[in-house]
């Protein structure tokens, strides 16, 4: 059949839906489909969304209505693509309420996009959702020429924390099969990537499809030949353990970095959240991991305004993220996700109330990103040079291997290239610098 098939994808949420959007990138290229990189330009718009919290889905609600509103002045010539987790999370609303989009399509059905936008156009609106799993027909994703990359080791979640939407709308943990992964990320590297960044909601259970622990893909992954960076997120503190932290201290390229998300520090929130573990046995770890791997900087997600969270509970927050140091963390308003246990809570907690805390913490954690930011001045840094700095064209910037964001002046030739950076001044979020060596 002939028709345009100038497409455009609009990104919103995670770090695996930038990585599903090169999937997608993946799949209709090799149908024919042509990516532009202006929206005007398209005659298909997909949004590639996220449903994790309220705030996320409004946005894209928004879109859709002005996307809408072109299609009226086209003459129907615009097809409208809802893909990811809103897909399966708002399938209903958008039916009911937005009839003009023509595509539905789930996180785990993006292999039936061609036919579906092919479909819409012939004038039959189908969709495809999460109850026709279609997983195992992923292809391996063309990733262009980049220095830094994702790569989804495993999709979905078994884990059901009382807040969250993910295993509603992306289903059941699974494994991508390691050779898979291998090639992907051998191909990375040979095309000059620098940084890869292993994905999945709770990458420590990888593997039980294959009899494989994830350390043991890390110690794959890190056999592969050249100078690159492997990071991975996110763990969940109840299956991160000391064969974890040692495969951190000991694996070349593996960075000193961890994203180990506690959410609360209060046990008794904890258990209403779901999360298996308590604030005492996460500390352990914490000890263990600060332990093996001393230069390790650590980062936390945290939920604020949990049904029935009490400020002595807040407190106990406040008290963990003093305790542990984080070197950053994100800091979140508790959002109701309809479908999940948390929506039949009682104990909501007043927006008022949810914004202060979500104020004090994040004062609490610039503070302390400060100090420790503080503890690399006048030290030098490995940097992999990442481009201009956009605030100021003449610095560049880079990431140190504990993920540090690192402003310096200096040549746009280093721009692909390690470079020693020796640090002069810091903020919470930035350190600042020159290069010393190359
Ligand atoms: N409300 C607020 N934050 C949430 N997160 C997940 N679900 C919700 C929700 N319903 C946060 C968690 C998670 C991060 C990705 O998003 O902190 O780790
Ligand atoms: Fe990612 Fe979760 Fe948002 Fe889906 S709902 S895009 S998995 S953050």
């Amino acid at each position: 059949m002939e028709f345009d098939k100038k497409y455009y994808i609009q990104v919103w949420g995670c770090q695996m839906n930038a990585y599903d959007a090169d999937l997608i990138n993946s799949i209709l290229t090799s149908s024919g489909f042509v990516p532009v990189d202006n929206e005007d330009e398209a005659n298909i718009v997909l949004l590639q969304t996220c449903s994790v919290r309220e705030s996320a889905e409004v946005k894209v609600f928004n879109k859709i209505s002005k996307l809408i509103k072109r299609k009226k002045n086209d003459n129907n010539g615009l097809t409208i693509g809802v893909c990811g987790c809103m897909a399966e999370n708002q399938e209903s609303v958008i039916l009911k309420k937005y009839p003009e989009v023509d595509v539905l399509c789930g996180p785990n059905a993006y292999v039936e996009l061609p036919r579906l936008i092919e479909n819409s156009i012939l004038g039959v609106k189908t969709h495809e959702l999460i109850k026709d799993d279609k997983r195992d027909f992923y292809p391996q994703v063309q990733h262009k020429k980049q220095l830094r990359a994702y790569v989804a080791v495993m999709r979905g979640c078994d884990n059901f924390c009382s807040y969250c939407i993910v295993p509603y709308v992306r289903g059941r943990e699974k494994s991508m099969p390691p050779d898979k992964i291998f090639c992907e990320a051998q191909k990375l590297v040979d095309n000059g990537c620098r940084e890869i960044t292993l994905l999945g909601q709770n990458v420590n259970s990888y593997g039980k499809e294959y009899n494989m622990r994830f350390v043991d893909l890390l110690n794959k992954l890190n056999s592969i030949d050249g100078q690159f960076r492997l990071r991975f997120l996110t763990s969940h503190p109840k299956d991160a353990d000391k064969d974890l932290f040692k495969a951190i201290r000991d694996l070349d390229k593996v960075c000193p970095y961890l994203h180990l998300p506690i959410q609360s520090g209060s046990n008794k929130i904890l258990e209403k959240m779901n999360r298996k573990y308590t604030r005492e046995n996460y500390l352990r770890k914490i000890d263990l991991v600060k332990e093996l791997v001393p230069d390790i900087s650590l980062s936390s997600d945290f939920i604020v305004g949990f049904p029935s969270e009490t400020e002595d509970d807040f407190q106990d927050t406040l008290d963990v993220m003093n305790y542990v140091e984080y070197d950053s963390s994100f800091i979140f308003k508790y959002s109701v996700r309809y479908g999940t246990s948390a929506a039949k809570y009682e104990g909501n907690v007043p927006k008022q109330i949810k914004e202060d805390r979500n104020r004090r913490l994040l004062e609490l954690q610039e503070k302390i990103s400060l100090r420790k930011n503080k503890k690399f001045l006048n030290k030098k840094v490995q940097i992999l040079v990442e481009g201009k700095s956009k605030r100021n064209p003449e610095r560049l910037f880079g990431r140190s291997l504990n993920f540090k964001r690192v402003v310096f002046t200096g040549d746009e030739k280093y721009v692909g290239k390690y470079v020693n950076v020796s640090i002069n001044k810091v903020t919470p979020l930035t350190l600042f610098g020159t290069i010393e060596n190359v």
